[in-house]
């Protein structure tokens, strides 16, 4: 596997996104592998539990942009990508995930927590979710997940004036059970992944299930899908995609 390790001990499968010279932004092959490992552990019984976290200082800067500018200039086909298959591996996972988070988490790096049971987070931590100012739309089932968290204002302020959280902020918001120092993150989530996986596992399957709303989550997957791939067909998501191309914009 190029971008992503994979490593087993304890029960618990860690999958870890190892593009940090990129920021871990995740591309096409990535997604793939990502949602092959996930597969492979949901049907694997010795699996009891799945780590995520990104090797180096961040956690994910998001979707590759080069993915959706392909897409955008029709050199590429968004629809017929991984990310159908990694979101449908990771929404419908029936184990735990859980998630170390450092330094950014982008787009895709946020809302992918959203599916994950536990996340453990840095207090420095920034997480942001710049889809309007990109010209697009939350993905993953995000605009029903993070109100559901936060509430709509918030959530709001995030989708659409790009505010940021800290790792701190979305501890009290109850988009992370803990903000730590970032050197503690990763050893508190490995904890709570192999207490996890240490559990009998029907029942923590069955009460995942049992906390959550399958059809509503992939309701508002069909429907945000939809949703983005219009938007990447737009001239404002273009326009954003050549601007980070060319270092145009500003940071995220
Ligand atoms: N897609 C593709 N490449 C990305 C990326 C992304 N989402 N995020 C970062 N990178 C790459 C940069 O292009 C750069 O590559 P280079 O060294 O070959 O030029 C490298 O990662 C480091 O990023 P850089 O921008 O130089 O670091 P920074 O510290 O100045 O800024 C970010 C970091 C994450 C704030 C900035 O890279 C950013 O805004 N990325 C885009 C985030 C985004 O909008 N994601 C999509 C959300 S839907």
């Amino acid at each position: 596997m190029g971008d992503i390790r994979v490593e087993t001990a304890d029960r618990v499968m860690t999958i870890i996104l190892d593009r940090a010279a990129k920021k871990n932004a995740i591309t096409d092959a990535m997604y793939g592998d990502i949602a092959a490992a996930l597969t492979s552990a949901a049907n694997d019984p010795a699996i009891g539990a799945v780590l995520i976290r990104g090797e180096g200082d961040d956690f994910c800067a998001g979707n590759d942009i080069s993915m959706f500018a392909a897409s955008a200039a029709g050199e590429a086909d968004i629809s017929t990508s991984n990310v159908g298959p990694f979101l449908r591996a990771l929404s419908t996972f029936p184990k735990p995930i859980v998630a170390a988070v450092t330094g950014r988490a982008i787009g895709i790096g946020v809302t992918m927590l959203l599916h994950c049971d536990l996340v453990y987070v840095a207090t420095d931590a920034l997480l942001s979710t710049p889809f309007i100012d990109l010209g697009l739309v939350p993905e993953a089932a995000s605009a029903l997940l993070i109100p559901a968290r936060i509430g709509h204002v918030r959530s709001f302020a995030l989708f659409a004036l790009g505010e940021k959280l800290s790792g701190a902020e979305a501890a009290t918001l109850g988009i992370a059970n803990k903000a730590l120092a970032a050197e503690d993150v990763g050893a508190a989530a490995a904890a709570a992944a192999r207490a996890l996986a240490a559990k009998p596992l029907s029942a923590v399957v069955a009460t995942k299930k049992l906390m959550r709303d399958a059809d509503a989550i992939e309701a508002a997957l069909v429907a945000d899908n939809a949703a983005f791939i219009r938007q990447l067909a737009t001239p404002e998501a273009a326009a954003a995609f050549a601007a980070f191309a060319a270092r145009k914009g500003p940071p995220a």
